[in-house]
C-alpha cells in the first residue's frame, strides 16, 4: 500500500487512520512516520554503498527538519548532520549525532558559533568565504586547535530548479570560486591553525534534472586534484528532489540512478587520475524527510465570491510556507474519500493573499470540521514556520514503528509567544 492512500474511503498515512488521530488531537498538526523516515534514510545509505562509493557519510541537512525525535531516529541509523547554526549543532549533538559526523555550512557563521563548534571538534567547517577562513584560523589559534576545513566550491553551474533554491552560480552568495580556493592555499598565514581536509559543493535543492549535478561533480573533482592536497573527503552536498506533483514522478531520478551518476563522475574525473581515496559525504534533507510527514488541517468554512470558491482551513502559511514563497505544489487530500465536485482555492487564516495552499484545485464538497491533508510536508515545513499573526506553532506527532502515537512537540501556547 502507498504510504498515503485511501483504504475503505479513509485516508491512511503509514498504516495509520488519519481521522482517528484528528479526532484525538486538535488541528492543525504535523504527523510524521518513523517507518518512512527510517526507510528513506536506509535507501539513501544503501544506495551509496551499492554504488561502490568510498566509506559514504550521510549528513542529514538539519534545516529540513530538526525535530529532536526525528533526528534521534536518524542518529541511531548512523546519520551525521549538515548544520548551519549553533542551534542546529546543539540539536544534532543532543539527538546523539557524534561531532565527528557533523559538517557546518552557511555563509554567516558567527564567532560564537565557530568557537562552540571548535570546542566540540566537528568533522568540518564548510567554509564559504576567505574572510570566514581567516576568522576560523584566528579562533582556532586562540583555542590551541587545528580547525578541519572544507572549502565549499562554487562550481558555477545552473541547475534547473526554482531560482530561490538555486545556489551554484556566481551570482549566489554561496561557495567560493575556483581561483579564490586555489589562491588561498598559497597564503600560509591562513593555515597556521587550520587544515584543508575536504572540498564540497551544494548547487541547489529540489533537483529533478541531474545534468548540473554531474557538471558540478566534475568541477569538484578537477579542483580537488588541483589543490595537490591529500583530501580526506569530497562532499557532493544535498539537493535530490522528490515528486510533489504527479507529473514529477516520471522525471524524478531514483536514488540508485543518482548514486550511479555520483560514482561515475567521481571515477572518471577523480579516482581514475590519482591514488587518493577520499570518502564521499552527502547532505540530503528533503529526500530523507519530505515524504515522512503530512500536515493535517480542519476546514473552518466555505466562502463563495461569485466564481471564486474559497475553502478556508485552520492551517496557514505561517505553519507551512512553501506554497506561499515558492508557489510550490503540494497534494491536498480530504481525510474522507469522495468525488471531486468543486474547484476551489484552499486558503488559510493569515492576512496575506499569498496564504493560499492551492488555487483552482478540484476537491469534494467539504464542510466546517472536515479534515484535509497537505501532503509531503515533512521537509521545510515546521522548520520554516513562524508566529506571524501571533499564531502559536502547531503540534508535531510521530507514528512510531509499533504504531504508537507520540507527541514530539507540543503546540505553542500564547504565553510562550511573549
Ligand atoms: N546542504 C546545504 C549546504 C544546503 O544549503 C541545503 C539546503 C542542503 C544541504 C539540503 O538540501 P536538500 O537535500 O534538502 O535539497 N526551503 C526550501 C529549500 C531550501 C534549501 C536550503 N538548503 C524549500 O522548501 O524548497
Amino acid at each position: 500500500m502507498n504510504d498515503l492512500s485511501y483504504h475503505k474511503k479513509k485516508l491512511v498515512f503509514s498504516k495509520t487512520d488519519i481521522s482517528s488521530v484528528a479526532q484525538k488531537y486538535k488541528t492543525p498538526f504535523f504527523l510524521y512516520s518513523e517507518e518512512i523516515l527510517s526507510r528513506n534514510y536506509s535507501s539513501f545509505s544503501d544506495a551509496a554503498k551499492n554504488a561502490g562509493l568510498n566509506d559514504p557519510l550521510i549528513c542529514f541537512a538539519m534545516k529540513s527538519n530538526p525535530n529532536r525525535e526525528l533526528v534521534k531516529i536518524l542518529a541511531k541509523l548512523g546519520s551525521g548532520a549538515d548544520i548551519v547554526s549553533g542551534g542546529e549543532l546543539k540539536r544534532a549533538l543532543e539527538a546523539g549525532i557524534p561531532a565527528d559526523k557533523i559538517v557546518f555550512s552557511g555563509v554567516g557563521k558567527t564567532a560564537e558559533e565557530i568557537e562552540f563548534a571548535l570546542k566540540k571538534d566537528i568533522y568540518s567547517f564548510n567554509v564559504e568565504s576567505i574572510e570566514e577562513l581567516e576568522l576560523i584560523n584566528k579562533l582556532s589559534r586562540k583555542h590551541k586547535k587545528t580547525a578541519r576545513i572544507c572549502f565549499r566550491l562554487n562550481p558555477v553551474v545552473k541547475p534547473k530548479t526554482h531560482k530561490f533554491i538555486s545556489t551554484g552560480n556566481k551570482t549566489h552568495k554561496f561557495g567560493i570560486l575556483e581561483k579564490d580556493v586555489l589562491d588561498s592555499l598559497k597564503k600560509k598565514s591562513l593555515w597556521t591553525h587550520s587544515r584543508l581536509v575536504g572540498l564540497s559543493i551544494h548547487i541547489g535543492s529540489q533537483l529533478l534534472d541531474l545534468k548540473a549535478t554531474g557538471q558540478a561533480i566534475k568541477r569538484l573533482s578537477e579542483i580537488a586534484l588541483m589543490t595537490n592536497i591529500s583530501l580526506e573527503f569530497l562532499d557532493v552536498g544535498g539537493g535530490l528532489g522528490v515528486d510533489y506533483h504527479p507529473d514529477e514522478t516520471k522525471k524524478m531520478p531514483q536514488i540508485s540512478e543518482y548514486m550511479k551518476l555520483v560514482a561515475k563522475h567521481l571515477e572518471v574525473h577523480f579516482y581514475s587520475k590519482t591514488d587518493l581515496r577520499p570518502r564521499v559525504v552527502f547532505e540530503p534533507g528533503r529526500k530523507i524527510v519530505a515524504k515522512a510527514g503530512i500536515f493535517v488541517m480542519s476546514v473552518l468554512r466555505n466562502k463563495v465570491s461569485e466564481d471564486n470558491h474559497f475553502l478556508i482551513v485552520d492551517g496557514g502559511m505561517n505553519d507551512f510556507m512553501r506554497p506561499a514563497i515558492y508557489g510550490a505544489y503540494h497534494g491536498l487530500l480530504p481525510v474522507r474519500e469522495a468525488k471531486n465536485q468543486v474547484r476551489c482555492h484552499v486558503v488559510g487564516p493569515i492576512c496575506e493573499t499569498t496564504d493560499c495552499f492551492a488555487s483552482d484545485r478540484d476537491l469534494p464538497k467539504l464542510q466546517a470540521g472536515d479534515h484535509l491533508v497537505l501532503a509531503d510536508t515533512g521537509a521545510y515545513g515546521y522548520s520554516m514556520g513562524s508566529n506571524y499573526n501571533l499564531r502559536g506553532r502547531p503540534l508535531e506527532l510521530l507514528v512510531k514503528k509499533n504504531k504508537e502515537l507520540k507527541v514530539v512537540n507540543r503546540p505553542q501556547k500564547y504565553e510562550e509567544l511573549l
